[in-house]
C-alpha cells in the first residue's frame, strides 16, 4: 500500500544512520528514497568533498538549500537530508510543509565510530575529530531538538530504527 499524504524526512547528524535508515524504511512503507547529498551530488556532477573543496561551505549551503526547495515539493517519498540542512530554517519549513520530520541522534564516540573509515565528509577531515564533532554538535543542539522528533540511534540496528519511525508515521500521519 501506498503512502500519500506526507513524506517522511530524516535529518540529524552525520553519522546517524539516516541513509541506512532511510533504505529500511523505503521497503517497509514502500516509498521512495531521495537522498539530498545525492542529488547534489548528481547536479553538480562533484563530489561533495569537493564542492566544498572549490566552491566552499556557503556555496555547498546554497545548493543544499536549492535542492531542498526542489525535492520537498515531491510527495510520498522518504527524504534524506545532509547533516547541516537543519541550520537553515528555510529548509526546515520547505521540508515540513509535506513532511513529517525525524531527527536521527548519537553519541560523539558513536558517530565516530560510523563515520571514520571514510573520508567523503569534509567537515570531519581534520586531526581530531572526535573533538569536531563535538564542537558542532555542541552548535547544532539546539537546531536538532527543534527540527523533529528526536529518534535516539544508540545501540538499535537501522531495521529496528526504521520500524520504530514507521509506526510514528503510520499513527500519527
Ligand atoms: C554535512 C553532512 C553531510 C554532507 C556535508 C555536510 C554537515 O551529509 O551534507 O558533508 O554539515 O553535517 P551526511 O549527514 O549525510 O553525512
Amino acid at each position: 500500500m501506498k503512502y500519500t499524504a506526507k513524506n517522511i524526512v530524516l535529518t540529524g547528524f552525520m553519522g546517524t544512520g539516516k541513509t541506512e535508515v532511510g533504505r529500511e524504511l523505503s521497503r517497509i512503507l514502500d516509498m521512495d528514497l531521495i537522498d539530498i547529498d545525492t542529488e547534489i551530488e548528481a547536479g553538480q556532477g562533484m563530489k561533495i568533498t569537493d564542492i566544498f573543496g572549490t566552491l566552499g561551505e556557503q556555496r555547498f549551503r546554497e545548493i543544499e538549500s536549492e535542492m531542498i526547495s526542489k525535492i520537498g515539493e515531491m510527495e510520498n517519498v522518504i527524504i534524506s537530508t545532509g547533516g547541516g540542512a537543519v541550520l537553515r530554517e528555510e529548509n526546515m519549513a520547505v521540508l515540513r510543509e509535506k513532511g513529517m520530520i525525524f531527527c536521527l541522534s548519537a553519541a560523539p564516540a558513536t558517530i565516530l565510530k560510523r563515520t571514520s573509515g571514510n573520508s567523503d565528509r569534509p567537515l570531519l577531515n581534520v586531526e581530531d575529530p572526535l573533538a569536531r564533532i563535538r564542537d558542532l554538535l555542541e552548535f547544532r543542539r539546539p537546531f536538532y531538538e527543534k527540527a523533529g522528533t528526536l529518534i535516539d540511534t544508540e545501540a538499535k540496528t537501522p531495521i529496528r530504527i526504521a520500524e520504530e519511525i514507521a509506526g510514528i508515521f503510520r499513527c500519527r500521519r
